[in-house]
């Protein structure tokens, strides 16, 4: 090697190699389906993953909002969810100047996509899609004809999902482990294109499942979920945080017991908003007696209205500006939509439809 003809450093800082290095950063794409609002179980399981993951990743996030429409058939309903949703992600600390934020709706690219992948997709692998088998299953359990109540959005549902994926050539796609199946069938549905028109025309995603995130633990000790009734809302005004918070059931130990922290569900919420030391704290309490579930409840909502006051106050912001979040969308669906029509008319080429 000729060690005098090294390049001059400032030519690494220069333009094109940012450029470059910009461009090599791999995509990562999710989506959110607004059908209700927002609870601590979504902000520590997906929200605070994903907004993380922006950090090494050119992230596209968007609201899955026609998914949504299978479900929400009330439309002042529907178009709250959209508008909470968005502004909760925002509140959350999403930074619409580096993640791509929009709403599915705002690009019919989708909708494009979705019909040419329908062309490409057995009925048969929609047959075996969880969502739609449970459906099923509940209904012949009832008695009901099978297809009672089924509409065919969510017979369709993984295509729609596979189209949003395909779109923007995602390299990984952050879900929670009931979705995984769904990203498969991205896979799937790509692969059988590629192989069609033996070129890599779509790029097939990988799925990255949400493992080691917490299990947030809802106020009946159960899983957060909004099917159980048992979630935490994360923008409840501080009264509503605390009343929920001294409503969790708890067992009927005495004051004086010594109690264990890690069977507790309020240790457990603890956990999620407290600094090591505080928790430490708490877990002596717990253990040497004389501490009440109320002193152990106060604890927690101290704790979590310290961290959610911040986001509760962003988001009343953001709420009370929709025009602002109106544009904030709008200038996201400019972004999401020039990549989107470049995918639609690769594969119309490749298809012979151009
Ligand atoms: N189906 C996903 C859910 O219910 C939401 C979703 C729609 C999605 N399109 C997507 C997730 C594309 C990841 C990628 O949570």
């Amino acid at each position: 090697m000729d060690g005098t003809r090294v390049k001059p450093a400032g030519l690494y800082k220069g333009g094109f190699f940012r450029y470059f290095i910009f461009t090599m950063k791999k995509i990562a794409l999710t989506g959110i389906k607004p059908t209700g609002m927002l609870h601590i179980g979504n902000y520590f399981g997906a929200i605070k993953p994903a907004l993380e993951l922006t950090r090494e990743y050119d992230a596209r996030y968007f609201i899955a909002d026609y998914h949504a429409l299978n479900t929400v058939k009330n439309p002042a309903e529907l178009s709250a969810h959209i508008r909470q949703v968005a502004a909760g992600w925002l509140a959350a600390g999403l930074d619409p100047e580096k993640v791509i934020f929009y709403r599915q709706s705002s690009v019919p690219e989708t909708f494009e996509l979705t019909t040419i992948l329908m062309a490409f997709t057995a009925k048969g692998l929609m047959n075996r899609a969880h969502a739609y088998k449970a459906a099923v299953q509940e209904n012949t359990e009832k008695g009901d004809d099978p297809d009672a109540g089924i509409n065919m959005g969510l017979f369709t549902y993984p295509v729609l999902m596979a189209a949003d994926i395909l779109l923007f050539d995602s390299d990984v796609v952050p879900v929670g482990k009931d979705q995984a199946q769904h990203v498969e069938m991205a896979q799937d549905i790509a692969r059988a294109i590629n192989f069609n028109y033996k070129a890599e025309v779509l790029r097939v995603p990988e799925v990255s499942v949400r493992e080691n995130v917490a299990v947030v633990p809802g106020s009946d000790g159960r899983k957060m979920s909004k099917s159980y009734g048992n979630v935490i809302p994360l923008f409840a005004p501080e009264k509503e945080l605390r009343k929920i918070i001294m409503r969790i059931v708890t067992n009927s130990q005495g004051v004086e017991e010594p109690k264990d922290p890690e069977s507790s569900q309020i240790y457990q919420l603890y956990k999620l908003f407290s600094t090591p030391e505080e928790l430490e704290a708490l877990a002596n309490r717990y253990r040497s007696g004389g501490m009440g579930w109320g002193e152990a409840k106060e604890a927690l909502f101290q704790a979590a209205n310290r961290e959610l006051t911040p986001l509760r106050q962003r988001f009343e912001e953001i709420m009370a500006d929709p025009a602002g979040l109106d544009t904030i969308l709008a200038r996201g669906a400019e972004k999401a939509r020039p990549i989107a029509a470049r995918t639609v008319a690769r594969l119309r080429k490749a298809a012979g439809i151009d």
